[in-house]
């Protein structure tokens, strides 16, 4: 009885409410719902006399020009303000104020170059803005002083040139902020400081070559960091990412070169991580294994061309690889912990040979999400085109082979190199796909690439100014997919004659010692000179010892009668420094003065 009595009363009120509902002519208005619908009605300005009781004001695709102060504070209940798509160049001060019950705003796509401090005073529960979609160049202090409710914020789609430090000063509840710095070429650190909340950050277009350290210092929630379409982002500072704990990093269309593995290492609660459209060519081994938690790796339309051995070892939950569109030719079961937690695989779009190496894809095939577009052979002849899912069983263990490295001249060899020359040992090997050629000296080490012993691209290591303690058993190891094959080679270094005995190796690791910079494995000069060389410095060296010897012999006659003066003769040490160009020049260089003996 009591509820239908109540039931009547709201009723009536409802429906004299509606009568009492005088919609503007231009607009559309559902009292039921409490909303006036004015979009798309060829308004220049907010109109007169809308409903007191509305809820939601959709004003979008109009003509507005401006907002002027208080424009809207009769419409206290006002929950959503659509706005968007007019020609908006002016937000006075307090044009939404009264508005206080207000949630959502929406500014964007308008023609806005700034936003006055005090534009959005009174919006005190307001939890989304968007402002996306304008010309805003500079967000000033203390713009967003009174928005304490606001979660949400998108200010993509602008063309900021600063952001002032204070500029987020009481967005206290900010959890989510969409940035788009058109010509921004510092992170804006002391700003984003002030959002101790924020969960997600998304960048776009910055125009700084490095992203310095501490860049987010103080985002301590920050769960979620997007930075995107950076052309000169090349790389991260090793602290860039210091203090953040994010589950998700997103870097894409920017221009790293390289996988930033020091500033990531401390993510250890990261789940995603897309690197995409990045001239990234290696992912390394072992260089992620701090990032226990991964789950999902991203690095689409990169350069890669290799995924090394180990490159997610550690990475227990790594479940999806999309490593679409760069320019492998393989990825091998080695550069994952396991395989068998792997779902999702983007592969296609690489120029993959088909060989042993990738028959655990094929053999999970009907296991692995390809996305749609399951990997193609390209490199192989026979295989060129095939599709993935082509393959039947019966046929994998045929087509998809390699063959073990074979070193051919696999005889025993012994080299013989006198002293100080050039000793070459060979080491080629055939198998499918090539082998890599690895030496080992005889203290077992891997002989390097660069320095005076070294392994030449082609597989050749070259020994340059041999000394007898270079001799010894050198191993060649050649090994792909499939296996391995070794060659030992003895190298035996003939000694000089020991009057020649000069420790000269170690010269050539004087680059400076070259004259015109190239060719530095070329001695600067022989032994010849250097004994000319030695020879005048001690000459005038002797030279300067004599004549003061004879000095004294003269002083020491002379004593008895009483002189008062004495000529001292001396080599000056200019003279000393230059005299090997020339030839036996030290007594020309003699000076001499005379002083006073008391
Ligand atoms: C008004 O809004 C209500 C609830 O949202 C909806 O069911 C109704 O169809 C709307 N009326 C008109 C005329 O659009
Ligand atoms: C206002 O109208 C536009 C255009 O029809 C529509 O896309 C938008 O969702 C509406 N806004 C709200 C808050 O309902
Ligand atoms: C704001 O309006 C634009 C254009 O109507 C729309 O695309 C956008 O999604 C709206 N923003 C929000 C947060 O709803
Ligand atoms: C960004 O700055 C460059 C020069 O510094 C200027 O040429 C370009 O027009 C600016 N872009 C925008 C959108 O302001
Ligand atoms: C960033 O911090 C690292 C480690 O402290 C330091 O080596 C590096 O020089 C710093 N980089 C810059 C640009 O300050
Ligand atoms: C980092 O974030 C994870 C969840 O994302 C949370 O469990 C962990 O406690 C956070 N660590 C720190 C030091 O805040
Ligand atoms: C890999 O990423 C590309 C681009 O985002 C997407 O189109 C494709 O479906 C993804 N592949 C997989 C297997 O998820
Ligand atoms: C490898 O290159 C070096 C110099 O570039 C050459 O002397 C050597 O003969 C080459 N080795 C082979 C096996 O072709
Ligand atoms: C070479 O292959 C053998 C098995 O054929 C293996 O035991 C050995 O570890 C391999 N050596 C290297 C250096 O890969």
């Amino acid at each position: 009885m009591c509820w239908r009595a109540l039931y009547l009363l709201t009723a009536a009120a409802a429906s004299s409410s509606e009568t009492s509902w005088v919609c503007p002519l231009t607009c559309h208005c559902n009292s039921s719902a409490l909303a006036i619908n004015c979009r798309g009605s060829q308004l220049t300005s907010v109109p007169d006399g809308l409903p007191l009781e509305a809820e939601l004001l959709n004003l979008s695709k109009n003509g507005i020009k401006t907002l002027a102060q208080q424009q809207f504070h009769m419409l206290t209940p006002l929950l959503h303000l659509d706005l968007s798509n007019n020609l908006l160049v002016l937000i006075e001060a307090e044009a939404f104020l009264g508005l206080h019950n207000l949630l959502t705003l929406n500014i964007s796509h308008n023609h806005l170059k700034i936003v006055p401090v005090g534009a959005f005073v009174g919006l005190t529960n307001l939890k989304l803005l968007d402002i996306s979609g304008n010309q805003i160049l500079v967000f000033l202090d203390f713009t967003f002083r009174d928005l304490t409710s606001l979660q949400f914020c998108k200010a993509s789609d602008n063309s900021f040139v600063f952001i002032s430090h204070q500029a987020f000063y009481g967005l206290s509840s900010l959890r989510e902020l969409d940035l788009d710095g058109f010509n921004l070429t510092v992170v804006p650190t002391e700003a984003l400081n002030q959002l101790s909340r924020l969960r997600t950050l998304s960048f776009r277009r910055l125009g700084t070559i490095s992203l310095p350290n501490y860049s987010f210092r103080h985002l301590v929630q920050l769960k979620e960091l997007v930075v995107s379409q950076c052309p000169r982002l090349e790389r991260l500072s090793a602290n860039s990412l210091f203090g953040l704990n994010l589950t998700s990093l997103t870097i894409t269309h920017c221009n790293l070169n390289g996988v930033p593995y020091v500033p990531l290492h401390h993510l250890v609660y990261l789940v995603r991580l897309d690197l995409s459209f990045n001239p990234i060519t290696y992912i390394h081994g072992n260089l992620l294994k701090d990032l226990l938690r991964l789950q999902e790796f991203h690095l689409v339309g990169g350069s890669l061309i290799r995924v090394e051995v180990g490159a997610f070892k550690g990475l227990v939950y790594l479940n999806l690889v999309n490593v679409s569109r760069n320019l492998l030719t393989t990825l091998e079961a080695g550069a994952f912990q396991s395989v068998d937690g792997l779902r999702t695989l983007g592969l296609d779009g690489n120029a993959l040979a088909c060989d042993c190496r990738l028959l655990w894809v094929v053999r999970k095939r009907l296991l692995l999400d390809f996305g749609g577009n399951p990997p193609t052979c390209m490199t192989s002849v026979k295989l060129q085109g095939w599709n993935f899912l082509d393959f039947s069983d019966d046929e994998l263990l045929k087509l998809l082979t390699c063959q073990k490295p074979r070193i051919l001249n696999n005889k025993r060899q012994d080299v013989m190199v006198d002293q100080g020359h050039t000793a070459v040992l060979h080491c080629s090997a055939e198998g499918d796909p090539s082998p890599s050629v690895n030496w080992l000296n005889p203290q077992l080490r891997q002989v390097p690439p660069v320095g005076r012993v070294r392994v030449l691209t082609n597989g050749t290591l070259e020994v340059r100014y041999a000394q007898p303690h270079d001799g010894g058993t050198y191993i060649c190891v050649t090994s792909n997919a499939e296996g391995n094959d070794s060659l030992r080679v003895s190298l035996h270094v003939q000694s000089l004659p020991s009057k020649k005995h000069f420790a000269l190796h170690g010269w050539s690791v004087l680059p400076s010692a070259s004259p015109n910079g190239i060719g530095s494995h070329k001695l600067p000069f022989d032994v010849k000179t250097l004994l000319i060389a030695a020879t005048i410095g001690f000459l005038s060296f002797f030279s300067s010892v004599s004549v003061c010897f004879v000095f004294m012999f003269f002083w020491s006659k002379s004593k008895g009668q009483i002189k008062h003066t004495a000529t001292i003769a001396y080599v000056p040490r200019s003279a000393m420094s230059n005299n090997n160009s020339k030839s036996g020049g030290g007594y020309m260089e003699t000076g001499r003065f005379t002083m006073k003996l008391i």
